[in-house]
Parts: C-alpha cells; sequence; structure tokens
C-alpha cells in the first residue's frame, strides 16, 4: 500500500466559490477515490488563502474587519466542498498561527538565497503578481485578466534567489522528475523560467498590512505567493515534523493560471529547503461560458451553488468531470448541463439500472457476483490524470450494457419460458453493471453507492429514479 498526498490549490478568500473553484476539487477528489480504489492510503489537502492586498481592499470596500470577512468566507468555502461531495483529510487556512509560524521557520531556513535590495517596477493586485517591462509593453500597462492598470511600485523588498536554482528547475522539469501535465505547457514553463528574475517575496508594511511577518524585519511583510505555496508542506506539520511519509506529493491540482507560481517559485522554494519536488503538477484548463471568460462586467458568471441546485451534486460531477475536459478550456451551458443530466445519465444510466433490476427482480433470478477489475485502459487514463477520458471510456461501457440488452432481448427469453438462458444473460448484465459501477465510483461515489446498494442480491429496482426528470 503506497501512500498517496495530493494538493488542491487554495483560493483567495476575496469572494465566495465561483464555477472554476470547483475544478480542482472535483478532479483531485476523483483521483483520490481512485488511489483508495485501488488499495492506496490517501491524505488530500485543501484550505483558503486569506493574507494579501486583494482581500484586505475588498474587506475595507464593505466595511468589515478584514478577519471576520474571510472567517465568513471560509466556511462558505467549507460548505461547498462538501457539497461537492469532496473529501479532504487537511484543511489550512493561511492565517492559523501553526501555518503563521511555519511560514516564517521557512523563511528562516531559506535566508542564505534571500537578499534585500530596491525594487522598482509592476504589480497587478488581482494576480498578486510583478510583471516584467516587457509584459507591461506587451500588454499597453493593463492586466488583460483584471482589466486594471498594472500599479508602479518603487521600494525596498526582500529578494529570494531564483537564479540559484534555474538549472536544477529545468533539468528536473526536463527529466520528468517534475512533470508538468498536460505536456504542451511544459515548453511554455520552460520559457517563463528562463525570463525569470529573483522575485521579490516581501512588501514593505506600510504597504501591505495583512499578511506574515518577515522574521526579524518588523517593516516588512511576506509576499502572499510565499505564504500561500508554503500550504501543502506546512499543513504536514513541516518544518517540526517529519513529513517523508508524505511528501513529496503524488499531484498537485493547480489552475493553468497558476501553473508558473507551482513550476517556477514553489519547486525553487522546495530545492532551497532541501525537499523533494512534487512528483506532477496536474493543470486543468478553464471553464468558461460561451467561449468567454466568466466575469461580473460582461455579466455571464455562472453560479455554481444554482448548478448544485438544479440536479444535484452527481448531475455536477458529471459535467465537470466529463464534459468539461481535464486539461483544456471548456464551455459551461446550461444547455449542456441540462442535456448531459436527462439523455445520458437519466436515460442512459439511470433507465439502465432501472430496467436491469425490474427484470432481475421480476423473475426471481438469483445473480451470482463476480469482484471485478479494473480493466488496463482505464486505470491508464487514471494513472496519466486524463480523468475526463478514463470518464467516457466509462460511460462507453454504460452504453454498451444497454446496447446488449437490446441485443439480447431478456423479455423475449422470459416470454419463451428459457429460464436458463435468461439467467445467464441477466447474469452477465448484472456483472457488468457491476464492473462499471466500480469505474464510476471515484468519479460519481454518491450514485455508485445507490447502485451498490440495487446490486445487492436479491437485485432490487430502485424506489425512486436515480435521476427524475422535471
Ligand atoms: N490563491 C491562489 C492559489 C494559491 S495555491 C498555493 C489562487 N486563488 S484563486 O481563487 O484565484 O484560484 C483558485 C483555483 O481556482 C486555481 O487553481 C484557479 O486556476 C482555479 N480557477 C479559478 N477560476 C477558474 C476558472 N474559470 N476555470 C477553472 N479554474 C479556475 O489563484
Amino acid at each position: 500500500m503506497a501512500k498517496v498526498y495530493i494538493t488542491t490549490a487554495i483560493p483567495y478568500m476575496n469572494g465566495t466559490p465561483h464555477i472554476g473553484h470547483a475544478m480542482d476539487y472535483c478532479l483531485a477528489d476523483t483521483y483520490a477515490r481512485y488511489q483508495k480504489l485501488i488499495g492506496n492510503d490517501v491524505r488530500m489537502s485543501a484550505g483558503t488563502d486569506e493574507h494579501g492586498n486583494k482581500i484586505e481592499q475588498k474587506a475595507k470596500e464593505l466595511g468589515v474587519d478584514v478577519k471576520e470577512y474571510v472567517d465568513g468566507n471560509v466556511e462558505i468555502f467549507k460548505d461547498f466542498i462538501s457539497k461537492l461531495g469532496v473529501e479532504y483529510t487537511d484543511f489550512v487556512r493561511t492565517t492559523d498561527a501553526d501555518h503563521e509560524r511555519r511560514v516564517q521557520e521557512i523563511w528562516k531556513i531559506l535566508s542564505p538565497y534571500i537578499y534585500k535590495a530596491k525594487y522598482a517596477g509592476w504589480y497587478c493586485t488581482g494576480c498578486e503578481r510583478y510583471v516584467t517591462e516587457k509584459e507591461y509593453d506587451e500588454n499597453g500597462g493593463v492586466c488583460p485578466d483584471h482589466q486594471k492598470p498594472y500599479q508602479k511600485f518603487e521600494e525596498e523588498n526582500y529578494y529570494f534567489k531564483i537564479s540559484e536554482f534555474k538549472d536544477k528547475i529545468r533539468e528536473a522539469i526536463e527529466s520528468g522528475e517534475l512533470l508538468i501535465l498536460p505536456e504542451f505547457r511544459k515548453k511554455e514553463i520552460l520559457a517563463l523560467l528562463e525570463e525569470s528574475p529573483d522575485v521579490s517575496i516581501s512588501r514593505p508594511k506600510s504597504q501591505l498590512d495583512w499578511g506574515v511577518p518577515v522574521p526579524g524585519d518588523a517593516d516588512q511583510v511576506m509576499y502572499v505567493w510565499m505564504d500561500a505555496l508554503s500550504n501543502y508542506i506546512t499543513v504536514l506539520g513541516y518544518p517540526e515534523n517529519d513529513i517523508s511519509d508524505w511528501w513529496p506529493a503524488a499531484a498537485e491540482f493547480v489552475g493553468k493560471d497558476i501553473l508558473r507560481f507551482h513550476a517556477i517559485i514553489w519547486p525553487a522554494m522546495l530545492m532551497g529547503l532541501g525537499l523533494p519536488l512534487p512528483k506532477v503538477l496536474v493543470s486543468h484548463g478553464m471553464v468558461l461560458a460561451d467561449g468567454q471568460k466568466m466575469s461580473k462586467s460582461i455579466g455571464n458568471v455562472v453560479n455554481p451553488v444554482d448548478v448544485l441546485e438544479k440536479h444535484g451534486v452527481s448531475a455536477f460531477r458529471y459535467f465537470f468531470l466529463r464534459h468539461i475536459d481535464t486539461f483544456a478550456d471548456s464551455d459551461f451551458t446550461w444547455e449542456k448541463f441540462e442535456n448531459a443530466y436527462n439523455n445520458e445519465l437519466a436515460n442512459d444510466l439511470g433507465n439502465l439500472v432501472q430496467r436491469l433490476a425490474t427484470m432481475i427482480h421480476k423473475n426471481g433470478v438469483e445473480i451470482a457476483f463476480d469482484e471485478p477489475d479494473l480493466p488496463k485502459e482505464y486505470s491508464d487514463y487514471m494513472n496519466s490524470f486524463e480523468l475526463s477520458k478514463a470518464f467516457d471510456y466509462t460511460w462507453d461501457l454504460v452504453q454498451n450494457i444497454n446496447r446488449m440488452i437490446d441485443d439480447e432481448k431478456p423479455w423475449m427469453l422470459a416470454k419463451a419460458g428459457e429460464t436458463e438462458k435468461l439467467a445467464e444473460v441477466l447474469g452477465k448484465l448484472a456483472n457488468e453493471l457491476k464492473s462499471v459501477n466500480k469505474m464510476l465510483s471515484p468519479f460519481l461515489p454518491e450514485v455508485a453507492e445507490k447502485i451498490d446498494a440495487v446490486l445487492v442480491n436479491p437485485v432490487t429496482p430502485p424506489a425512486q429514479p436515480l435521476f427524475p426528470k422535471d
């Protein structure tokens, strides 16, 4: 039994959950459940990113105390995660006293690579990121993601020597020691790495008050990304605990927009700490609305809670894990969501379970169930994090069982009194469903449990349809 540690990005607490936040959670949860299914011991972390100007400004705008503001949002996020049917073992808030203390310890360990210098350049508070002159010029001085002019910073900061680790990071990425998925992002990251200057990792307290104080310098506060990236190990108790049972992480799930921090700053920090790098960075694409980025100004933001409430958690996970490609940007539309629910979940799967269980029950057939193995194609997709492909493969098998029923016509066998043949056919179909259900279980745990309950001997039809239609 291997020990598998899986992490999810920690969202900023400057608002309520966005539909994109669900991606990290659902993908990581599915992968974690798959790892448990194949017998591994799994730990999965989640958490909240609570420091920085962006959050402080939002609380000010609302006229509320910043700590009270984040406390409220954290509860909303925890509730959201639980509504998604996502199970984590560890939760970290960047305002936790233990986290703050550990991040300061991390800073001290990294001090041989930290120096103080004047910073003069540009910053986007929306991205919480420094931008180069080149980017500033290319974007005409305005952040394309946040539509806000970059801010000019001229101040004395602490810097972290990314330069010291560049060669080793490049080697780790090129050799696959740090695997970046999808593969095509690797080139992009290697190009960014070449251009990466040493990164500023603090701000004067006069400019940023809401953050972890730099140890030994009361006038400086830590850069949010240094604070935030550390969460993956502070949650395990680093540095005072030996984390080698769980670290390095088997997989870190992040959106493509934040891959650069995870593939450059984070490996440099880990190298400075003398810790191994995560094995895989899984960077998923963005969820779009009608091909566009969701934004309040366009007015096309889809509230994930509305989607969850429409047809429940299984419909939500079904859509986001199958119809939103694991790696590419994909569209959410209500029409696509409704079609997926009605035509696929309700018709392909719901009717199948109902139909098969009813026939078995009505004909009093006793089924001998075998313990199914996972097909190689499915495991290969799962092991290479192609989760939407593994789900497609599973769904083909669901449709295949429907075709088998249509071909074998068990109702004709019943009519003709061919009881032996009928028992054989229904036995085969029920075993196929059991096998497919095992494959479905990491994606749709709630549904898989219901189907398992139906598949007890004697097989009983569900009292309620699995997916009721309006
Ligand atoms: N706080 C940082 C992460 C720190 S991790 C050490 C952050 N927060 S975020 O709230 O902006 O984003 C959290 C996660 O949600 C990221 O993985 C991000 O990519 C994901 N998404 C936010 N909007 C998204 C979409 N529209 N689509 C898919 N995922 C996106 O970045």
